[in-house]
């Protein structure tokens, strides 16, 4: 158990910060967690998670059980915390490449009133860098204090979806943004925050101290990173596909070597969800607000060629339904961005379907958890609760998201259900031998070979 425990605040409980409040009551921390989102708390303080996390359930049951943790609209309520933590969403502007801020400073708006004199701010959000200390400005204004009287740390989250306990509880490093480092102010806002990740800091998890620009920056050069080491494999896969190489080979191989790596070389349909894309978009807007434009424009060629595979995604199809959409049935496995998740924000699986239902076709979409979310939002296509039924009398098969009950699909008891047995494999992740055995025609992307 814990040394010190503190008492927190959460504010926005979107994914990040319903995960985040869950986790740090389960430190054995008090916990309330605010969000505007009147439903969405009633349904969290009932014990149930809005979203698919695997084992926020669980958890928000043992630790609302606790007595520990509290969920609220009003807030005035988090005016006891010792520590607040800021987790509210950035999407893109409308229409921009830009994060919209609006939410932040909503936040910074509404706690300042609330305030404790001692009370330290730690900004969890993906913002663009300058932002903390615009916000600490903000919260002091909102607090009728100078900016200097704000405890602030930028403390940037790492978590993907599907490990955010896990990446929340055991993160690979924690950073800590300061306003100015080496301070005796630093140090006791470091002293506070360390209390707080006191029990993961104690099995020895990196602790890195910064300014503010460079741990803001953290974040979106790790996501600008990832998005890169994707769309290269990708581009490469682009390469396999003229040169008759074979891109999951490839990987394999190069990934072999250290510094490069074997995780995110995994050619397909490419990225999405709610960061990868916008943080990359984001982080070029700011770069060119500050004059730095031409250090990113790579970014604009990693987006790019991540559409690009897309694109390429529904070509095939096309050539697997002889020319044309017209009339035909295309079954589409997957709707979220990614498997053990329900989040659907720029999935590619979704982008695909629409574009192929756009050009003609009867487009019918399964996943395992992805459908009550798509249907609310993306609500112009065909979704099929059961597999079966998204299967039947299709002329091509499309494999986008690769959750494990696709992986584990048998080729040969499938076979009887659709029309033509072409599969195109989006992610790379079936086995060709098998569906080849099973009768199938096999294709994907980045190897034209099979
Ligand atoms: C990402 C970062 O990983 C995380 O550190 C950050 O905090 C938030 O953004 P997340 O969006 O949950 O997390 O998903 P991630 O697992 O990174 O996957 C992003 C996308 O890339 C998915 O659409 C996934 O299918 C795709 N991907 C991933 C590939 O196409 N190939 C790969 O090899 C890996």
């Amino acid at each position: 158990m814990l040394s010190v425990a503190r008492t927190i605040s959460v504010i926005g409980t979107g994914y990040l910060g319903a995960v985040h409040a869950v986790c740090m009551a389960q430190l054995g921390h008090t916990v309330i967690a605010v969000d505007v989102d009147e439903d969405k708390i009633a349904a969290f303080a009932a014990g149930r998670t809005p979203f698919y996390e695997p084992g926020l359930d669980e958890l928000l049951t043992e630790t609302l059980a606790t007595g520990r943790l509290t969920f609220t609209t009003d807030p005035a309520q988090v005016a006891d915390a010792e520590v607040h933590f800021i987790c509210v969403g950035t999407p893109q502007a409308p229409g921009e490449f830009r994060a919209d801020l609006t939410y932040v400073y909503a936040a910074a708006d509404g706690l300042g009133p609330y305030l404790r004199e001692d009370a330290l701010v730690v900004g969890k959000s993906t913002v663009p860098v300058a932002t903390a200390e615009r916000l600490r400005r903000r919260i002091a204004a909102a607090a009728g204090r100078e900016a200097e009287q704000v405890r602030l740390i930028w403390n940037p989250e790492f978590l993907r979806e599907g490990f955010g306990i896990e990446d929340t509880l055991t993160p690979d490093r924690f950073v800590y943004g300061v306003a100015e480092p080496g301070s005796a102010e630093a140090e006791a806002d470091v002293a506070l925050l360390d209390d707080v990740y006191a029990v993961p800091l104690a099995s020895g998890i990196p602790r890195l101290v910064m300014d503010y620009p460079t741990s803001e920056l953290v974040k979106v050069a790790a996501n600008a990173f990832l998005a890169t080491k994707i769309s290269f494999i990708n581009a490469m896969s682009e390469v396999c596909e003229t040169a008759g190489g074979d891109v999951v080979a490839l990987a394999k191989a190069i990934g072999h070597d250290d510094r490069i790596g074997a995780k995110f070389l995994g050619a397909g349909v490419g990225f999405g969800g709610g960061c990868l894309p916008k943080d990359i978009r984001a982080f070029m807007a700011r770069a060119g607000e500050l004059g730095a434009d031409q250090a990113l424009t790579f970014l604009r060629e990693v987006d790019a060629i991540n559409d690009r595979r897309r694109a390429r995604m529904v070509d095939l199809a096309r050539e697997a339904c002889n020319g044309s959409f017209i009339g035909k049935q295309v079954a589409v496995l997957g709707a979220a961005f990614k498997p053990n998740s329900d989040d659907i924000r720029d999935s590619p699986a979704l982008d695909v379907a629409e574009q192929i239902h756009a050009a003609g076709a009867q487009v019918r979409v399964h996943d395992p958890r992805a459908l009550p979310v798509a249907r609310a939002h993306r609500p112009g296509l065909d979704y099929r609760d059961s597999l079966e039924e998204a299967l039947a009398g299709a002329d091509v098969v499309l494999h986008l998201t690769e959750w494990q009950d696709y992986r584990d699909l048998d080729p040969a008891a499938v076979r009887g259900a659709v029309t033509n047995p072409v599969v195109i494999d989006g992610r790379n992740k079936l086995d060709p031998d098998r569906w080849k055995a099973a009768g199938w025609t096999y294709r994907a992307l980045g190897r034209p070979n099979l």
